[in-house]
């Protein structure tokens, strides 16, 4: 059979610009998707009396035939059919004669594309909260497990004041939060049919769009025919929420790769999500946290590609916006790679506790504390702090901790230090301290993991 648009025309298309104007290779991923607004459509065109109801049943038909042959992996799809969705409507044919070839009445191949991408990524934009829930649920079971686990927290990558280390994880677990929420507000504009735009201006039949739209769950039409087949933001969109949790995920592949090398020891990544060396014996590598880090690459290309490929269109439909697909759906698989491996790279890390706990003693980041203490004692803050600053050089220069000074030390940089300000000093007291909504005192952080299971219960 020849070109479904071929009329026009009086000569055989080029081989070279068929192979170059094809999306087949990539948007036969659209399958299901596609199949699913022809069945709307096809159901609309038989309820508006545009189409016979034995026509409507002959092509529904033959699209779950179709759907079928798909689903076996036995569809045989072809560049010259150039798309998905002449692919399958060449199918169809092929499946129920010409009676198939009515099933495009009052559609357009423009709002057809821009119809499969909604149905696409809202399905994805669902699983991706989903996998995101399973990676908070993740961190809360380690958090709940590290309570009283003490790492130096950093500024700087220097030692700045001890934390919990459940209070390190439960940062992340807000990060995913907003993560999740990013994706769920952006439901409202991916659910939204743009079918029946036609090719940019409407259609002369009495079609139904709301009718389309219930059938296939959509919860509004695009208002303006234009803006339906130009509209690729609710894409865009989508790429800069994946890039957003690329970057939050690539943090903490940041964090485990410098808290798993030997000079950090402060986790084991579990062997199952390691490499070896080919050449080195001893060597356990982080690839898979090196690898999650190194493709946030990738998908923050596709979303400054997609966004530097729509710039300049004039509305409404230009072929260009063909290339909205490798990006998306590269932006899906790579997202699906890393949410999928990271919940249980998360779950079966180990804690190394007492090296966490010794790097916070050979330390001086309970120096705040002590300048707190003074401050309670009626010193202006600044003056504490040039005070501390002294002990502490003077600590470096005896290779002492501000634990191991006597008090007769203390007291010749301030007559207001007593015995009390070693128990200031303690880690689990300057992590206590920090008894602020939000702040690392362990009460605090019980709290938080109670508050963050009661919203990843809810979602
Ligand atoms: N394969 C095309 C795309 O992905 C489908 C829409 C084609 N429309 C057209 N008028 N050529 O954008």
């Amino acid at each position: 059979m020849s070109k479904l648009w071929g009329g026009r025309f009086t000569k055989k298309t080029d081989q070279l610009v068929e192979e170059y104007t094809a999306s087949i290779m990539f948007d036969k991923e659209l399958a299901e998707e596609d199949i699913q607004g022809s069945l709307a459509h096809v159901t609309m065109l038989g309820k508006c009396g545009i189409l016979p109801d034995g026509d409507v049943e002959k092509i529904k038909d033959g699209l779950h035939k179709i759907q079928n042959i798909i689903r076996r992996g036995e569809m045989e799809f072809t560049v010259s059919d150039e798309d998905i969705h002449m692919n399958i409507e060449k199918a169809l044919m092929e499946e129920v004669g010409p009676v198939g070839g009515k099933l495009h009445t009052g559609r357009s191949r423009n709002d057809q594309v821009a119809t499969d991408m909604h149905l696409f990524l809202r399905k994805r934009v669902v699983e991706f909260v989903g996998l995101l829930i399973k990676l908070q649920e993740a961190l809360l079971e380690q958090a709940t497990k590290n309570l009283d686990t003490i790492i130096p927290g950093y500024t700087h990558l220097q030692r700045a004041q001890p934390i919990l280390f459940a209070h390190h994880l439960m940062a992340y677990v807000s990060m995913f939060q907003r993560d999740i929420e990013r994706l769920q507000e952006s439901y409202k504009r991916i659910n939204v049919l743009p079918l029946g735009a036609g090719a940019l201006a409407g259609t002369t039949f009495p079609i139904d769009r709301h009718f389309v739209a219930e059938q296939l769950g959509f919860d509004k039409v695009y208002e303006n025919s234009l803006d339906a087949v130009s509209d690729r933001d609710f894409i865009v969109e989508f790429l800069s929420n994946g890039a957003m949790i690329m970057m939050h995920l690539s943090r903490f592949c940041e964090e485990m790769v410098l808290w798993s090398s030997t000079e950090f020891n402060f986790i084991e990544l579990d062997d199952a999500f390691c490499t070896g060396s080919s050449i080195m014996p001893q060597k356990k590598n982080p690839d898979v946290a090196e690898l999650v880090r190194g493709k946030t690459g990738r998908v923050y290309g596709n979303l400054f590609g997609l966004l530097t490929v729509l710039k300049g269109l004039p509305l409404a439909y230009n072929k260009d916006m063909q290339e909205d697909k490798e990006g998306m759906l590269d932006t899906v698989n790579t997202l699906q790679g890393a949410l999928q491996l990271f919940a249980p790279m998360v779950a079966t890390m180990k804690v190394n506790k007492e090296r966490m706990r010794e790097a916070v003693n050979t330390d001086f980041s309970n120096a705040t504390d002590i300048a707190d203490y003074l401050v309670n004692q009626n010193l202006p803050f600044r003056q504490a702090h040039e005070i501390i600053g002294k002990i502490v050089l003077y600590c470096i220069q005896n290779k002492k901790y501000l634990l191991d000074l006597t008090i007769e030390e203390y007291k010749k940089f301030s007559s207001l230090f007593d015995d009390r300000i070693y128990a200031v000093l303690q880690p689990e007291q300057v992590v206590n301290a920090r008894n602020v909504y939000g702040g690392t005192a362990s009460n605090q952080v019980t709290e938080a993991i109670a508050r963050a299971q009661v919203v990843t219960t809810e979602a």
